[in-house]
């Protein structure tokens, strides 16, 4: 059997960026009131000549050239994503296309904003089962698409970019476990519709639709009881985590979970101020962010949650 270890991270995010003070001329809302409930300022949104698959390219290569990989050396690839460019094909056919790895598996996972945790547990079981050996997981999400920007208390809240990581066959540990758990009774408190039904285009249907207060006391009772269990899985105690990289949904929830393992927010990798909630492409964006500059270091233990529609969680506790 063997290990499966993160080689090499690598996230894109679209030029444009939009401020809270953006929105206070389109909507009933300002700066203060998005910031102190969310932790938000400002998010990136993609332009017209962007996709979920172009950024997710630009992702993809620039992990594959921390790992010090040639796209054609990738045997498996797997996107997590819930604004997909097409219904299908998946956005890993498109992006295993756009990167010229063409030959391996390639398939989407749709597991909201836990995609990115879903897809690197599946990733690891391939690995470690001896089903492939140099693994491409990304998130890439171009929420901007399936909001509802007359909705105030949904819109304000998301952001578009990518993330990726290389996952290779090791001798030495690396992935230490990943969980994923979901509760299907919850799928009417965060949903976007499908907007092909019988047939027909319904092309207004299909916007995201939240019930976020609700959505806010689930996501902290579970995600303080995930991480218990995660450590508990790896015999580990809370002071042996190095970092914490939460799925960025809301400054508070963060912070909850942090106080719940005893972990200084300064131990805690941040992005949701300028990116927002990025769905499937938070936790790979803040992992490559904090490996990018210096903060977490070869050898240290990163502990990544994550939270979203379904309702749908996960976890990761990854040695790098
Ligand atoms: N600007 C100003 N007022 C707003 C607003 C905005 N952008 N959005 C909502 N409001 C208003 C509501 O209309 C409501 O007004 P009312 O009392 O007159 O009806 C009031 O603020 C309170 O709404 P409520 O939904 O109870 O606010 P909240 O404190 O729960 O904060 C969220 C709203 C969305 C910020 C919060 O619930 C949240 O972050 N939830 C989790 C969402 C999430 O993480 N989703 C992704 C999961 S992966």
């Amino acid at each position: 059997m063997f290990n499966a270890k993160i080689t090499g991270t690598g996230s894109y995010l679209p030029e444009k960026v939009v401020t809270n003070k953006d929105f206070e001329s389109i909507l009933e809302t300002t700066d203060e009131w998005i910031y102190s409930r969310t932790g938000i300022k400002q998010r990136h949104v993609i332009d017209e000549k962007e996709s979920v698959s172009s950024m997710a390219e630009i992702a993809s290569n620039n992990a594959l050239e921390a790992a010090g990989l040639d796209a054609s050396e990738i045997d498996l690839i797997i996107v997590a994503t819930s604004s997909s460019d097409r219904v299908f094909p998946s956005t890993a056919c498109i992006l295993q296309n756009r990167l010229g790895a063409n030959g391996g598996a390639a398939f989407d996972v749709q597991a909201a904003c836990s995609g990115f945790i879903y897809a690197l547990g599946i990733a690891t079981q391939f690995i470690k089962a001896g089903g492939a050996k140099k693994a491409l997981v990304v998130g890439s999400e171009a929420n901007s698409r399936i909001l509802d920007y007359s909705d105030r208390s949904s819109c304000v809240i998301f952001g578009d970019g990518a993330g990726a990581v290389v996952v290779e066959a090791s001798e030495e540990p690396g992935i230490l476990s990943t969980h994923m758990n979901a509760d299907g009774q919850y799928q009417d408190l965060l949903y976007v519709n499908n907007p092909i039904k019988d047939q027909k285009q319904e092309g207004d249907q299909a916007f995201m639709t939240m019930h976020g207060n609700d959505v806010y006391k689930v996501a902290v009772k579970t995600l303080s009881r995930v991480v218990d269990e995660t450590l508990e899985a790896n015999n580990m105690d809370k002071s042996d985590v190095d970092w914490l990289i939460p799925h960025q949904a809301n400054i508070r929830i963060i912070s909850s979970v942090a106080k719940k393992l005893n972990m200084p927010m300064e131990k805690v990798v941040l992005t949701i101020e300028n990116q927002a909630n990025t769905s499937a492409a938070s936790v790979p964006l803040a992992l490559d962010q904090a490996v990018r500059d210096g903060r977490i270091k070869k050898g240290e233990i990163v502990l990544m949650e994550a939270f979203g529609g379904g309702f749908v969680w996960g976890s990761a506790l990854v040695k790098m």
